[in-house]
């Protein structure tokens, strides 16, 4: 997977990757991130890149030319990457805003299928919205809260997005395994010591039956899901005997 991110702070996203899970698979060529700077495509003797809004209002608004520029650079860049150098499909444009798609690990499954992706991240205001209109192929939004811009949502998706893709993390099986897997929350977890401040571990997990272990832990998850994420329950897939935990 190849990561390019269109930003104004590409030693935010460059720092906030390198470590790490991500860092490590970026070390072994799993993974590859270029952040490039918006900025450097400005034509401007100031290198601005914001400008009043036609019609007032608060904040600057992010102009089109740069951001094209930046977008066509990398495009090119791909390009020029690909063996054939006649890639017929262009890669998605990710637009990190409030204004989109509710991030969700279906998205992130999805998006790990592809083989570049590029992020805009945007700042003030907003970003003109002819550009949009031109390279912007999926609008997403990480949560219903207003960021300072779209560096950290763009991270966000990378980190989890990357832990999809083969060989990122140590072992395969617990990317597939893991929360939200059937709609259903994480079993809590136990490591040593045996006993901590008084408080023990439950003692299934001690014993060493892997069919009651199992058993035990589908019912955690089925309870965390009914106390903490009761939408989620609802898309879950629960057996007749599953159901009847929750009625106790
Ligand atoms: N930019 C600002 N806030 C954001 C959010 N919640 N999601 C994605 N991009 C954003």
């Amino acid at each position: 997977m190849n990561y390019h991110v269109l930003t104004l702070f590409p030693e935010m996203i460059l720092q906030g990757l390198n470590t790490s899970i991500t860092g490590r698979a970026l070390e072994k060529g799993i993974l590859s991130l270029e952040a490039i700077n918006i900025r450097d495509f400005s034509e401007n003797k100031h290198n601005k890149v914001d400008d009043y809004p036609y019609g007032g209002g608060a904040g600057m608004v992010m102009a089109a030319g740069p951001v094209y520029r930046a977008y066509e650079h990398t495009v090119d860049s791909i390009k020029k990457s690909c063996l054939n150098d006649n890639m017929e499909k262009k890669p998605r444009v990710i637009y990190l805003t409030p204004q989109g798609k509710v991030f969700h690990q279906t998205i992130a499954e999805e998006l790990a299928k592809e083989e570049d992706l590029i992020f805009l991240c945007g700042h003030y205001e907003g970003i003109d919205e002819r550009v949009l209109e031109m390279i912007v192929t999926d609008y997403i939004s990480i949560g219903d809260y207003v960021l300072t811009g779209g560096e950290l949502p763009a991270m966000v998706m990378i980190d989890a997005i990357s832990r999809l893709i083969p060989g990122v993390l140590n072992n395969d099986v617990s990317a597939e395994f893991e929360s939200l897997q059937d709609n259903l929350l994480e079993y809590p977890q136990y490591t040593r010591p045996e006993e901590f401040m008084g408080k023990g571990v439950p003692e299934v997990l001690l014993s060493g039956h892997h069919g009651n272990i199992d058993k035990w832990r589908r019912e955690q998850s089925i309870i965390r899901t009914a106390k903490n994420r009761p939408d989620l329950l609802e898309k879950a897939n629960l057996s007749k005997d599953e159901k009847k935990i929750l009625e106790n």
